[in-house]
């Protein structure tokens, strides 16, 4: 079943599994954004219990990242973590963590959960409006920051990494009327195109599905397999901007636990071997929103890319941004 009431009716229905028992991690590295509350968090204790050598948190709040280190450590008590600093609102901070991040002997899998929904228009650095500046702009420059330790990575071990980007099943839902603008993300700005609710929100998330799908089909999969997952609508701090109580209540009626959408973000980043480009919900792929898979959409998806890579080399100079080849 489809559409919105397919959505209500998995929400009610579908219960997301935890890694099958006889998954290993051992000898892994692996490297979560926002893991120190919510989904992120959720999924770093479901792979710590699967001993990895390493996990890396990049949060933005150091001390909040320690706490959590310490919680999973309590059950997990032999997993090496590296709580570092990292702020999607700073191309500073995205790069200097991407450079940590190089010094490692390999990083096996990189999960680019941190993520924010603003329900109300606010401009964030260099006047971008914030949903697309954390959401869009800051996922997108660490996933080619992050790319070269993948790629060389995969060459260390012999297999492929795998690099998984959180958008969000709303991405089927938003009218997205600025894809006619003669710049798309520019006109994203504007506070008169910002919509109600979540409409901005759900944007960005589509934006993350389009990009996704396009650094995929520009890296070699024998490398790195590149992804994207709906975790499911769950309980988590993304919604505390909420102010009407009306998402309480969805929640109540038809929210997944924090400990179930991480089911769903350890599965899409640890299992689908074969999936490259994929759009990953309900722990298996599925055809993304008819916009997305649209002529339209795939034209839409190759200006996204244009013109997020001009924006980025223009406002992040000390970035280096690989090449790829159009
Ligand atoms: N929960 C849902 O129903 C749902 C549904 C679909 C998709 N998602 C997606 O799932 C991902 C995780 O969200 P969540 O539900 O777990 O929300 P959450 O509980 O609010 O956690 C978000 C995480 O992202 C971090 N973060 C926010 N802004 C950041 C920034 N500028 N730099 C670095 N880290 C930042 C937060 O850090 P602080 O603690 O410092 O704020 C927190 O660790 C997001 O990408 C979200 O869009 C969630």
């Amino acid at each position: 079943m489809g559409g919105f009431f397919g959505f209500l009716w998995n929400q009610l229905f579908f219960k997301p599994k935890p890694l099958e028992a006889s998954i290993s991690l051992e000898g892994k590295t692996i490297l979560i954004t926002g893991a120190n509350f919510g989904l992120g968090l959720e999924t770093a204790r479901e792979l710590a219990a699967r001993k990895p050598s390493r996990l890396i948190f990049g949060v933005r709040d150091v001390k909040k990242g320690e706490a959590a280190k310490e919680l999973i450590q309590k059950t997990s008590p032999t997993v090496e973590i590296d709580v570092w600093t990292l702020d999607y609102n700073s191309y500073d901070s995205l790069v200097n963590f991407a450079s940590r991040v190089a010094t490692v002997d390999h990083l096996d899998y990189a999960l680019l959960n941190a993520g924010i929904k603003m329900m109300e228009y606010q401009v964030s650095d260099g006047g971008h409006e914030t949903n697309v500046r954390i959401n869009h702009l800051g996922t997108s420059l660490l996933s080619l920051l992050l790319l070269p330790t993948l790629q060389t990575s995969a060459k260390v071990t012999g297999k492929p990494c795998h690099l998984t980007i959180v958008s969000s099943e709303g991405h089927f839902w938003v009218p997205f009327h600025e894809r006619t603008a003669p710049k798309i993300l520019a006109r994203m700005n504007e506070k008169e195109t910002f919509g109600t609710a979540m409409q901005r929100y759900y944007t960005s998330k589509l934006l993350n599905v389009l990009w996704t799908r396009e650094l995929a089909s520009k890296v070699n999969d024998k490398q790195v397999r590149i992804n994207t997952v709906n975790p499911g609508f769950c309980y988590s701090g993304l919604h505390r901007h909420e102010s009407t109580g009306v998402i309480k209540i969805v929640l109540w009626l038809f929210g997944w636990t924090t400990e179930q959408g991480g089911h769903c973000l350890a599965d899409a980043l640890i299992e689908h071997d074969d999936s490259h480009g994929e759009y990953l919900s309900l722990q298996r792929t599925m055809r993304p929103s008819d916009f997305v898979a649209s002529e339209e959409g795939k034209a839409v998806q190759k200006r996204i890319w244009k013109e997020t890579i001009a924006l980025l080399k223009e406002e992040a100079p000390s970035a280096r941004i690989p090449t790829f080849d159009d």
